[in-house]
């Protein structure tokens, strides 16, 4: 639905946001609201993030926000899921020095696999630490309440690039 976009993007008017979701109708669905509410400084791109980054190698990142990516629950599928030590290391690159990641997921296995990729990533000298584990100031998404209805806990990661 894009309610964290454009929470940012409104917030901060003088800064682009760029939306990656290969979702359609999510991705109709926010230009809708940004045509009603005339918010001119979101970018949509409705292909896998992957695709954008090898489209726009220059594009360099203050933040990149990874919010309940798909989380493939079902042990076959963890091989697809998103976030592993290869797809860190690839965003890494697309992050200006002390630029942030914030990953969120209620998938408690999910979580636990990406903090001991994390881990392992720094113990062999990535250019990362990780600095708190519940920014404030995330919106509250269809996906934070799915997770509360769900009595999920949403767990939380923020990466510096250093
Ligand atoms: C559970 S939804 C969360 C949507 C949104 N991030 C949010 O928090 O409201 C997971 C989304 O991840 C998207 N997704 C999965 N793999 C992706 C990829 N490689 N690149 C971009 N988006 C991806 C799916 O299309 C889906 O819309």
């Amino acid at each position: 639905m894009g309610h964290n976009i454009l929470a940012l993007a409104t917030k901060n008017p003088n800064n682009i946001f760029v939306g990656i979701d290969p979702f359609i109708n999510g991705v109709a669905n926010l230009v809708h609201t940004c045509v009603e509410e005339k918010i001119s400084n979101i970018l949509l791109y409705p292909t896998p993030v992957e695709k954008f980054f090898q489209d726009f190698p220059k594009i360099i990142c203050d933040q990149i926000y990874i919010l309940f990516p798909d989380p493939w629950p079902k042990k076959k599928h963890h091989k697809r899921r998103l976030v592993k030590a290869n797809f860190i290391l690839a965003i890494l690159d697309k992050l200006k020095t002390k630029g942030k990641i914030f990953f969120a997921t209620d998938n408690q296995d999910y979580f636990e696999k990406v903090s001991i990729e994390l881990k392992e990533l720094i113990s062999n000298k990535a250019p990362m630490k990780i600095i708190k584990k519940e920014p404030k100031y995330l919106e509250n998404t269809k996906y934070f309440k799915r997770a509360n209805k769900l009595g999920n806990k949403v767990q939380f990661l923020v990466i510096v690039k250093i």
